[in-house]
């Protein structure tokens, strides 16, 4: 079997930079088919995720070379607007292809990407803003094909600040002709950076970050390199397993002010934190402090990414710690691997109530989503003994080496 096998009780200590953001690069991939040329992406990280978005982007004709980080695209070419459905399984991320094939080819077949560990995961938003703009769809329960023969810009406001649903339709504007208004915008960094890479590409858009964004669609684009902003999730990842060890850490390449609202957090633990613009600092002496009430909300509130790592810290605190988990109504199951070392965690529908105990025991334990996963890595770096975190491949799909991260800075842990 598979595990990512981890000895606990060593102090992270040291300094790590941290590799580029998947759900940046992600979408910037995507809007990278809008431009009949080469788009260079710079600091992206080598995670599954990345590699299947690219095995999606070569079947649809892109021609793409990826090396250290560096990745090179090709969409002179772009002659399909098929995703292929088994990497729509493999990722349902790749949904966020839908606005921008529109965009290039003028149609979108796709599946259902279908939920996953952590929820339903509907994608109604993005579908009721492309009908907007004019597009086609239709659905046979298997795939939803769009098509669109001109986009047109439109007023769109979304139920929910979607961040997929925003993306999409940022992309989709791009080709549509006149201007597009998104009200109640997702404000999450990874639009922002989104954003910042359109209107280098030549596309005017406003408002980024807030709840409004304004884009002009028709432009034409040019060629553009971009660099990758820091994983802030990969980051706050790290700084929870340097906690949870009684460590101290630095971690460089990221943009802490993206990250205001976990930093407070750590600060809430009782961790000592410091941060300059692209660097952070944590001190722990282990005395994990409870944090009576850390709820998840869209940007600029708590992420729901970081939910899972800061469970499994608050595993340790000094107290009772209530998370409310208000985004992926399944996302609170991590609980029942961490009980299985020796955590106390009652969960109730949205909530769960975690009573800390001063250690953990190393036992095998089970991946089931992504930062699920990294979050019983957080928790098996601060046990005792020796932890096996069955199905790592979901770590994989978001961390590029957080075996080599984690023993750079001091840790027992080895696949
Ligand atoms: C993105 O997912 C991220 N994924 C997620 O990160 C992140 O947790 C999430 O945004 C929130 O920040 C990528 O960027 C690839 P949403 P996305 O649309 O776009 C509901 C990770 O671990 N909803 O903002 O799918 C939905 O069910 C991943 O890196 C609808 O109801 O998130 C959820 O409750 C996990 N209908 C809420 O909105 C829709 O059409 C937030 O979803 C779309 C969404």
């Amino acid at each position: 079997m598979d595990t990512l096998n981890v000895q606990g009780g060593y102090p992270l200590k040291g300094e790590l930079k941290i590799q580029g953001s998947k759900n940046t690069v992600l979408p910037v991939m995507a809007a990278a088919v809008l431009y009949k040329g080469v788009t260079m992406l710079t600091n992206v990280p080598m995670i599954r995720d990345v590699y299947c978005m690219i095995h999606i982007l070569e079947a649809i004709g892109v021609k793409i070379v990826f090396s250290d980080h560096c990745l090179t695209m090709d969409a002179s070419l772009v002659e399909s607007g098929e995703i292929p459905m088994e990497d729509v399984k493999r990722m349902r991320s790749s949904i966020m292809l839908l606005g921008a094939l529109l965009g290039r080819v003028g149609e979108a077949v796709t599946s259902y990407p279908g939920g996953c560990s952590i929820g339903l995961r509907p994608i109604d938003l993005h579908l009721k803003a492309l009908e907007q703009m004019g597009a086609e769809i239709t659905e046979d329960g298997i795939k939803i094909r769009a098509v669109a023969s001109r986009l047109r810009g439109t007023h769109i406001r979304l139920d929910f600040p979607s961040v997929g649903a925003t993306e999409n339709i940022l992309l989709a504007a791009v080709a549509a002709e006149g201007v597009t208004v998104i009200d109640n915008a997702a404000r999450e960094p990874e639009i922002i950076e989104l954003c910042l890479f359109l209107q280098k590409m030549g596309v005017p858009v406003r408002g980024a970050g807030t709840g409004r964004i304004r884009i002009e669609g028709k432009r034409q684009l040019r060629q553009t390199s971009y660099r990758i902003t820091g994983d802030r999730i990969v980051a706050g990842t790290y700084l929870a397993a340097a906690a949870a060890t009684g460590g101290e850490v630095r971690l460089t390449g990221i943009y802490t002010p993206y990250m205001a609202s976990v930093l407070q957090a750590f600060r809430k633990c009782g961790c000592d934190v410091t941060w300059g613009k692209e660097d952070v600092s944590l001190r722990s002496d282990r005395q994990i402090q409870a944090v009576p009430w850390l709820k998840t909300s869209p940007y600029p509130g708590f992420p729901t990414d970081m939910q899972s790592p800061f469970m499994a810290l608050l595993a340790y605190g000094d107290g009772v710690s209530i998370i409310e988990e208000t985004i992926f109504e399944g996302r609170l199951k991590l609980a029942a691997q961490l009980e299985k070392m020796g955590a106390d965690i009652q969960v109730k529908e949205t909530r769960a109530r975690v009573t800390g105990q001063s250690r953990l025991r190393g036992t095998l334990v089970q991946a089931e989503d992504l930062r699920a996963g990294a979050a019983l890595a957080v928790a098996a770096v601060g046990a005792e003994g020796m932890t096996r975190i069955a199905d790592p491949g979901y770590i994989k799909r978001g961390y590029e080496s957080i075996d080599q991260d984690l023993r750079s800075l001091g840790g027992k842990i080895w696949w």
